[in-house]
């Protein structure tokens, strides 16, 4: 029997739980492999001694259908960069993934399915380059990884995201209110665009588009003159104005990062009441509302086929590569050309030109 280990790295994500089982179940009917759980992502093997869970299938039934993930995950612990405490009380970074590699292959395992973002396959692909045959599954509720069309997550988080919309222009509309809505999206402002276009928002603003406030009031000026008594926003936490920096961001750690909580909609409320808004500006920051819950179904789907296409890709000797989606095929792409970079909207995007003919602003 051969044995495989997954990992599921960085930020949790619905779908992440699908993953696993898919790959449990395709291992199961190959009657070859056995399969392993890192807890916290890559620190349950590095741990004195190693966390690890035995998948099942009977341990892993019916997760699909529940967010986060059963071996749950972290965002410490790089590898690639792994903190060690001096002496002096300071922090030193190394790469330890020759550390990992020996361990992992020192405890019987023969490949990794590892599921994470940029940051995860970035340690796929030196995993990978070190002798263990990996392969990446992408995971991001953003949508930005390069090299897959989607990732499972985005749509769980633009269905929150739209929901939450809708219950926010009703209160809108009974206050005559401008009801501004952050929601997730760093570097990438897919999650805020898809939630503009399906709820049906005045304002849209996105990290691709930089914004200025003059163009803003103005729309939300237009909306009052021209009777209709409420204006919903949705920006995406990294929208920046023209010729600034974004402002902040929805989550971070402090010193890990610098941020300010809900930065950019207070920010927004702030310049727009200083500039002499004079309607009530109220200010919702989702948060990580986005990434909790059941996904949905199309999430469930995507998670459960990506996971089967990872353990097949093992099975096969394809290491080296990540799980992708493309043209609607289950597909795959070299570790490579998912990481150094994020997939933005562009300003020519098919979706961008929608929101615009329906008189979506970009603040642009
Ligand atoms: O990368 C996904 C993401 O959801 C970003 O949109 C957001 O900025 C970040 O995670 C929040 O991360 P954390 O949970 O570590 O605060």
């Amino acid at each position: 029997m051969k044995k495989l280990l997954i990992s599921t790295g960085g930020g949790d994500c619905p779908g992440l739980n699908a993953v696993i089982r898919g790959v449990v179940k395709a291992a199961k009917k190959s009657k070859q492999w056995e399969v392993w759980g890192s807890k916290e992502a890559l620190n349950g093997i590095m741990s004195d001694p190693p966390e690890l869970i035995k998948l099942t299938p009977k341990k892993t039934a019916g997760i699909h259908v529940k967010g986060g993930t059963i071996l749950k995950t972290t965002n410490r612990g790089n590898p690639l960069e792994y903190p060690v405490l001096q002496d002096d009380g300071t922090w030193k970074y190394v790469n330890i993934c020759g550390d990992v590699v020996k361990k992992i292959k020192d405890l019987g395992f023969d490949a990794l399915v590892n599921i994470g973002g940029d940051g995860s396959q970035k340690i796929s692909m030196a995993l990978n380059k070190l002798g263990l045959p990996v392969v990446g599954v992408p995971k991001t509720i953003d949508n930005d990884l390069l090299g897959t069309d989607l990732t499972f997550g985005f749509s769980t988080a633009v269905q929150i995201a739209t929901d939450s919309f809708d219950k926010l222009v009703t209160t809108a509309e009974s206050h005559h209110r401008v009801m501004i809505m952050e929601v997730m999206g760093r570097d990438a402002g897919w999650i805020a665009l898809h939630t503009a276009v399906a709820g049906g928002a005045e304002i849209c603003l996105l990290p691709e588009i930089p914004f200025d406030l003059k163009k803003i009031r103005k729309r939300i000026q237009k909306r009052y003159t021209k009777g209709r008594g409420f204006v919903n926003i949705v920006v995406a936490e990294g929208a920046k104005p023209v010729g600034g920096e974004a402002i902040g961001q929805t989550s971070g750690d402090v010193g890990d990062r610098h941020f300010k909580l809900g930065g950019v909609a207070n920010y927004l409320k702030f310049k727009l009441e200083e500039a002499g808004c004079k309607q009530q500006i109220r200010t919702t920051v989702l948060g990580h509302v986005q990434r909790g819950g059941t996904p949905v179904a199309f999430d469930r789907i995507l998670a459960t086929a990506m996971g089967v296409k990872a353990f097949e890709l093992i099975d096969q000797g394809g290491h080296g590569r990540m799980v992708s989606l493309r043209n609607n095929e289950i597909d795959s792409v070299p570790l490579e050309e998912a990481v150094g970079g994020n997939k933005f909207v562009g300003k020519d995007h098919y979706l961008v030109h929608v929101a615009r003919s329906l008189g979506i602003s970009f603040g642009d």
